[in-house]
């Protein structure tokens, strides 16, 4: 290995003293290859044993924890102990080179449309009409609330019983504990809602029922991350600052969280700066990173597809995640290790069975053009993938061909 790129390789422990031989992260990422019912199929599995050495730590895509959480369809799950033996067996594929493999889970609150189209109800903290749904939010009561708060508890069960090392809490990305931190979702007036305090409260709560369960249920040491959105800012709407976010992250770290993930979105969004605030203009992930300071690593994402990117991403935190370049270069860390960096490319093309690209990664085609981080070329020969015949779309789910 050209000796530059050494830290890549660096080993990194948690504080629960679980090590990983890298730096490398593959991101969580929703493919919809799934069942109807939220179990993985062949094509789930296949795709992570492909990928078990895209990274040392390995998260599987949101897999959302209530029947009344859907946002897609052919989305995995972890509501039901249906969704044990394919993930025992997703768990054995991730781990197959030595990774650590972790389990995302997530409500997602006012985005689940499946639910809605089939259920005709969507939560969120408040009861809304936001201008880009289709239908009102329904605002959740206090046992809904403390049964979801029980759902994560049940999900660490899952994966601690499936095998997984860790459990990622998504509270990114505008789910449901987003929305409860978020001014403009969250309306509340009790002990959920208003001061910052309290709009952090539900995802501390989550925490330390995931953390109770983990301690309960794991004979080893099991990795608790949480992702965070660091701003919620949309033109003059804003849901909450960095500011606000240190604060959630200080009470995350203090209660002995394992890692923070700092999900940015967009072309070199790793850099992104603040947009307001005590530290506008500042490098959002290295505010975090020295707030952190030591006390657990931060994973950083948006926009890494080359060496060179990963290499200076390490200066903005301590693991290095990708998402769009996991699907169409799974090998550019083991590229980097031996040595052969002039061989990484993100064009996909006439080797997608090689890539064990799963059918359902068309139908997510939009998402990964607006995180821009992949070539047209590959996004086009996404589009000639087929969906198997039993395959049928929401209405809202766009697949471009
Ligand atoms: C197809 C696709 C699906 C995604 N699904 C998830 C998900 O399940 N959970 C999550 O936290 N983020 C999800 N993301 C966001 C990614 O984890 C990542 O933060 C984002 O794509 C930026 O990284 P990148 O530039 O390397 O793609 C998804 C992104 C893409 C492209």
């Amino acid at each position: 290995m050209n000796s530059r790129f050494e830290s890549l390789f660096r080993p990194m422990s948690f504080p629960n003293g679980i090590e990983v031989s890298g730096r490398f992260v593959m991101a969580p990422m929703v493919i919809n290859s799934s069942n109807a019912d939220g179990t993985v199929t062949d094509a789930d599995i296949a795709y992570f044993k492909r990928r078990a050495k895209t990274g040392q730590l390995l998260i599987t895509a949101a897999c959302y924890n209530d029947i009344m959480a859907q946002w897609l369809d052919y989305q995995y799950g972890i509501f039901d102990d249906k969704h044990l033996p394919g993930m025992t067996e997703m768990a054995q594929a991730m781990k197959s080179e030595g990774a650590k493999a972790i389990m995302q889970v997530y409500h997602t609150g006012r985005e689940a449309s499946v639910t809605q189209r089939d259920y005709g109800v969507a939560y969120g903290p408040s009861t809304i009409k936001f201008p880009f749904l289709e239908y009102e939010v329904t605002g959740m009561s206090e046992r809904k609330i403390q049964d979801v708060i029980g759902f994560f508890g049940d999900a660490t069960r899952r994966a601690i019983k499936a095998g997984f090392d860790g459990l990622e809490i998504h509270g990114a990305n505008h789910y449901l504990i987003q929305q409860f931190f978020s001014t403009t979702s969250n309306k509340r007036t009790d002990k959920w809602g208003g001061s910052l305090e309290k709009r952090s409260a539900f995802a501390l709560a989550i925490f330390d029922e995931v953390k109770r369960v983990a301690q309960e249920e794991s004979a080893e040491p099991f990795i608790l991350g949480y992702r965070i959105s660091p701003e919620e800012i949309h033109g003059s709407d804003i849901g909450y600052t960095l500011d606000d976010s240190l604060y959630l992250i200080e009470q995350l770290v203090s209660r002995g969280v394992d890692y923070i993930h700092s999900s940015l979105w967009g072309v070199d969004s790793y850099k992104n700066t603040a947009a307001m605030g005590a530290y506008e203009n500042q490098s959002i992930n290295q505010v975090i990173k020295s707030v952190i300071n030591k006390r657990c690593p931060l994973i950083v994402v948006g926009g890494i597809g080359s060496a060179e990117a990963a290499l200076d991403a390490l200066e903005y935190g301590d693991l290095v995640a990708m998402a769009a370049a996991a699907i169409a270069e799974p090998d550019l860390a083991e590229k980097i290790r031996t040595d052969r960096v002039d061989e990484i490319t993100l064009n996909i093309t006439g080797r997608m069975e090689e890539l064990k690209i799963p059918y359902g990664v068309k139908t997510v085609r939009w998402i990964l053009e607006s995180s821009g981080t992949l070539p047209q070329e590959t996004l086009d020969a996404l589009d000639t993938l087929k969906l198997p015949d039993h395959y049928v779309m929401a209405s809202d789910q766009r697949i471009f061909s």
